[in-house]
């Protein structure tokens, strides 16, 4: 029998209707358009909008689109995995709500978080799972409500982050497409550079902290920049490397969006000519654990069956990694 790898057999995504521009938040903060597009290649962001409506909302809306598409029956699903940082709340499972809502009855579900590599290393664990031979089905959604903690005072966050959702569905694949192999690292000596500190275990919310407005998202933007660049280029050149791949090899770079320059890097350090590289991050910004879902929902008309596409990822923590995977179906 052959070996069971773990494929991707569709992908949904969604993303709020509202879109805050760069020339809308020129109103709210100290910049502007061609600030902001030169320097992390950014034109717009959706924001979700709505009294009560979290990330599980937008991971529902990205799941229901993944099952119209494909027709796959959601009582079929074994395991459902929310890949987030911003969890509807701090004690009772996003993904949970998540399965129950789209008709998922006969799943277990859970949460996974790692910042900007949550969707990569939720890949890792959808395949484990698939290639056990232990669950056929595997729903893995990335979603996030970054809106939900961004000081819309601070120009060095504002302007990068966006809310959207993506899922795609991992079944088991007889003909070696799926997951070929991972490169995943972190190192917490990184937590203090990129991080929404209060409102965790360590540090409670007091009005002291709420007033000063410290449970919002901070990021020392140069030292993260520099992180993501060395590390997200480093894996994707070793996972080439140690699979004998080159550049001709290689049909797409999938990497987290977080800013053009970090993509293009990564791109450069594998000689990856520019039509390779799925770009979207003009139009949503950084979605966190959705950018990797929602440029397959973008590309996937786009894709062959067969095609080897390297993902990449660099988050807070830090969290990072490199994927190769061959995808599985034309559409
Ligand atoms: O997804 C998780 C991982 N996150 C990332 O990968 C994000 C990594 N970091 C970045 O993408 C970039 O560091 C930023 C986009 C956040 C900032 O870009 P930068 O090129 O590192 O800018 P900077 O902070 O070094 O600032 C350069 C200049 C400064 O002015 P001076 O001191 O040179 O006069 C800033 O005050 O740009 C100024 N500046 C701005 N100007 C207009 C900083 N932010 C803004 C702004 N609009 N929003």
């Amino acid at each position: 029998m052959s070996k069971i790898t773990a494929a991707i057999t569709a992908v949904g995504g969604y993303l709020p209707d509202f879109v805050l521009s760069n020339q809308i938040l020129e109103t709210m903060v100290d910049t502007n358009d061609e600030w902001i597009t030169t320097r992390t290649g950014i034109k717009e962001r959706r924001i979700l909008k709505g009294e009560g409506k979290g990330t599980s909302f937008l991971a529902i809306k990205a799941a229901e689109n993944l099952i119209e598409k494909s027709g796959v029956d959601p009582k079929e699903i074994d395991l459902v995995i929310v890949s987030t940082a911003t969890p509807d709340m701090k004690a009772a499972s996003t993904a949970a709500y998540t399965a129950t809502q789209i008709g998922a009855t006969n799943a277990f579900s859970y949460d996974l978080e790692a910042a900007c590599s949550s969707f990569l290393f939720g890949m890792s664990t959808a395949a484990a799972y698939i290639e056990s031979g232990r669950y056929k089905k595997v729903l893995l959604i990335g979603a996030d409500k970054n809106s939900s903690f961004i000081n819309y005072k601070d120009r060095a966050t504002c302007i990068i982050f966006g809310d959207g959702g993506g899922a795609v569905l991992f079944e088991p694949n007889e003909e070696g497409l799926g997951l070929q192999d991972e490169l995943l690292r972190s190192n917490g000596e990184g937590r203090e550079f990129l991080r929404a500190q209060y409102g965790g275990s360590s540090y409670p919310i007091t009005s002291d902290t709420f007033n000063d407005g410290s449970h919002y998202v901070f990021q020392d933007g140069k030292t993260v920049f520099k992180n993501a660049v060395f590390n997200m280029a480093d894996v994707a050149e070793r996972i080439l490397k140690r699979n004998n791949l080159t550049n001709d090899d290689v049909n797409w770079l999938a990497a987290h969006q977080a800013n053009k320059r970090i993509i293009d890097a990564t791109a450069n350090r594998i000689n990856l000519e520019q039509e390779k590289v799925m770009m979207n991050i003009q139009k949503y910004g950084n979605t966190t654990s959705a950018t990797l879902p929602l440029l397959l929902n973008d590309y996937e008309s786009q894709l062959k069956k067969g095609d080897t596409i390297i993902f990449a990822a660099f988050g807070g923590g830090f969290t990072w990694g490199s994927i190769y995977f061959k995808w599985a179906y034309n559409s």
